[in-house]
């Protein structure tokens, strides 16, 4: 199976059973490791929007979920870049924090997450992602629960998307070669 976003074919990478899969097999640690816990969920905007949906739905309690996104803009001379979580109001010191994202990469973005969320004090923090691309992520934090650990190749579908498009597609599908 083949889709044409704009100027870029992909290929069928994922199905959405496969996907199914690695969500419930997440959403059982989780479980096991969380119950009691009461974490927070903060998922990443925007790509993270359906694998969020779909885990809390696998999970065997009613989690708190924020949405937040990293901004980063200039501050002065001496602060240099800085970055903020957008819409993360919640009084978050003490809690279990659980981020969810969709992908992990180089990692740099969750680097400064994590970062941020030590600053409020919170309890622990650990990262829940459906793929990881542990070829390329360059950081020492461990990403504690991921779905599939995915070759270095752009992926789309299921919530990610090329150049705004793609997210509504069922399946992950990956660019193809040439
Ligand atoms: P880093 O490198 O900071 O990347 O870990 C994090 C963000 O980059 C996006 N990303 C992708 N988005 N297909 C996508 O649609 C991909 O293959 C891909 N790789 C990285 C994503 O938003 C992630 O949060
Ligand atoms: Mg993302």
């Amino acid at each position: 199976m083949k889709v044409k976003i704009k100027d870029k074919d992909f290929d069928i990478f994922l199905t959405d059973k496969e996907i199914e899969t690695a969500v419930s097999t997440l959403a059982k640690k989780i479980n096991t490791d969380y119950t009691d816990k009461d974490p927070l969920l903060v998922a990443v905007l925007n790509g993270s929007f359906i694998f969020c949906a779909d885990l809390i739905r696998h999970l065997n309690f009613d989690p708190e979920i924020s949405f937040t996104k990293l901004a980063s803009y200039q501050g002065s001379e001496s602060t240099g870049k800085v970055n903020e979580l957008i819409g993360l109001t919640e009084d978050i010191k003490g809690r279990h924090i659980l981020i969810v994202e969709d992908i992990i990469d180089t990692g740099n973005t969750l680097e400064k997450i994590i970062k941020i969320l030590n600053e409020k004090e919170v309890a622990s923090v650990e990262i829940v992602s459906l793929l990881f691309k542990s070829e390329v992520y360059k950081k020492k934090t461990p990403v504690r629960y991921f779905g599939l650990d995915i070759p270095n190749k752009f992926v789309i579908g299921y919530g990610l998307d090329y150049d705004g498009r793609g997210r509504s597609l069922r399946h992950i599908y990956q660019i193809a070669e040439g």
